[in-house]
């Protein structure tokens, strides 16, 4: 190639190097690129070329897949191609549920610890983290107990900005006055999230695809994994549930973002109904069925039945399951965001649950096997927190996150 033959402007991703990219990226975190968005990961990709003083996308995915060099540049375009999209006490019904009925709950279930951990994973620049902190706090329930607030993103970038803890105007979208004066300070530069919640919060990079660095956050009281799904393709998410199965205390819950579910997913937690939203929770017993509202997810339309003798009552259930969930994601399409919104999924959740418990009763038996209770984790140090990571204090620098593509 000619360096310089080619402005990156004009620098064109063909079918075939978006192809072998799309694939690379899908291997590192789990992201999905359909291809009607080849010309937007071409936009986006191309300030990398510029950057790097490259003037084909051939020559750039050539990069991507060379050692060790690939590696650190798949991080640069992940960066490039997610969306990063977050603000303080976003989906707040749902922070509301989190404050007046899951917290009690685990509060009564960590009482003997003292202690209770909040994972926020995928937490793009930190305003979930901090809207966590704030919940936690305030709690007369939590009156005594070591508090923590795990932050991770695979974005160092992101991460930068949320250590940073310095906001503006666009963060508080949906903050009310008395929750900014209580728990922000103004500098010259935006607003600074209280030394008091700063204190709780710790930040790490994490790709949830590794899982074998997750065990760094220790077992964990509640997961909020809130619009990260909905960019992954249906393998990477049971991938990216099974660890938060795993990293979760039994009795620990989930937490996902309003047009996400389980669905498809994962059997192995049951739903928790709360006044405004629902929730999952990784059952207390080592049994995923005990509880009398499972979450158990259909096979997807045309995947052949891995079992004999899945019979036509589960097919039945599983295409009112389909049908169940064709029409939620179709009101949350038009509804979204809105008060309606919530009660309608409410009630479509509460219809899928139905549907799925009617072929769990079949199936339950034959499908599970019980998992073993897991052993006491042994309690972590005050203040221990991710590799990399450190409390989300002072720093300087970084920039906020920005919509982008990726989903
Ligand atoms: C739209 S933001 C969501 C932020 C916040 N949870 C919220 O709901 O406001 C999605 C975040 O997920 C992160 N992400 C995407 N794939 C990831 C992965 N495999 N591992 C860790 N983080 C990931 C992105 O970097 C991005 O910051």
């Amino acid at each position: 190639m000619t360096r310089g033959s080619h402005l990156p402007e004009e620098a064109h991703l063909g079918p075939e190097d978006f192809r072998v990219l799309r694939d690379l990226i899908n291997a590192y975190c789990g992201l999905e690129l359909p291809p009607d968005q080849r010309a937007s990961v071409e936009r986006r990709l191309r300030e990398r070329l510029a950057i790097l003083g490259i003037d084909e996308f051939g020559e750039y995915v050539r990069l991507l897949r060379s050692d060790p060099l690939g590696r650190a540049e798949i991080e640069e375009a992940v960066d490039c191609l997610t969306t990063n999209e977050t603000y303080f006490f976003r989906e707040s019904y749902q922070l509301r549920a989190f404050r007046d009925e899951i917290i009690p709950l685990l509060a009564k279930q960590a009482a003997s610890r003292k202690r209770l951990t909040v994972w926020s994973a995928g937490c793009s620049t930190g305003e979930e983290v901090y809207s966590i902190a704030t919940l936690l706090l305030e709690s007369p329930e939590l009156h005594g107990y070591e508090l923590l607030v795990y932050g991770s993103d695979i974005s160092k970038r992101c991460l930068a900005h949320a250590r940073r803890a310095t906001y503006g105007l666009s963060a508080f979208r949906a903050t009310t006055t008395e929750q900014k004066k209580r728990w922000f300070v103004e500098r010259p530069d935006g607003w600074l999230v209280a030394d008091r919640v700063r204190q709780i919060c710790h930040f790490g990079q994490l790709n949830l695809l590794e899982a074998e660095r997750a065990p760094a956050v220790g077992r964990v009281d509640a997961i909020f994994c809130r619009n990260v799904l909905i960019y992954l393709d249906g393998r990477s998410r049971k991938r990216v549930i099974d660890l938060f199965h795993e990293r979760l205390y039994p009795g620990g819950v989930l937490l996902l973002g309003h047009s996400e579910s389980l669905i498809n997913v994962s059997t192995a937690f049951e739903l928790l109904h709360l006044r405004e939203d629902l929730a999952y929770r990784r059952p207390v017993s080592g049994f995923g069925f005990a509880s009398p509202r499972p979450m158990r997810a259909a096979r997807p339309s045309g995947e052949p039945s891995e079992r004999p003798g899945a019979g036509p009552s589960l097919r039945d259930s599983q295409s009112s399951l389909r049908d169940s969930q064709t029409s939620l994601r179709d009101s949350q399409t038009s509804l979204r965001d809105s008060g309606t919104l919530r009660d309608s999924r409410t009630r479509l959740l509460e219809r899928l649950a139905r549907a799925e418990e009617k072929s769990d009763r079949a199936e339950a038996t034959r499908l599970r096997t019980p998992e073993p209770f897991p052993a006491p984790a042994k309690p972590k140090e005050p203040g221990s927190h991710p590799p990399g990571s450190s409390p989300g204090r002072g720093g300087d620098g970084g920039s906020g996150g920005g919509g982008k593509v990726g989903g």
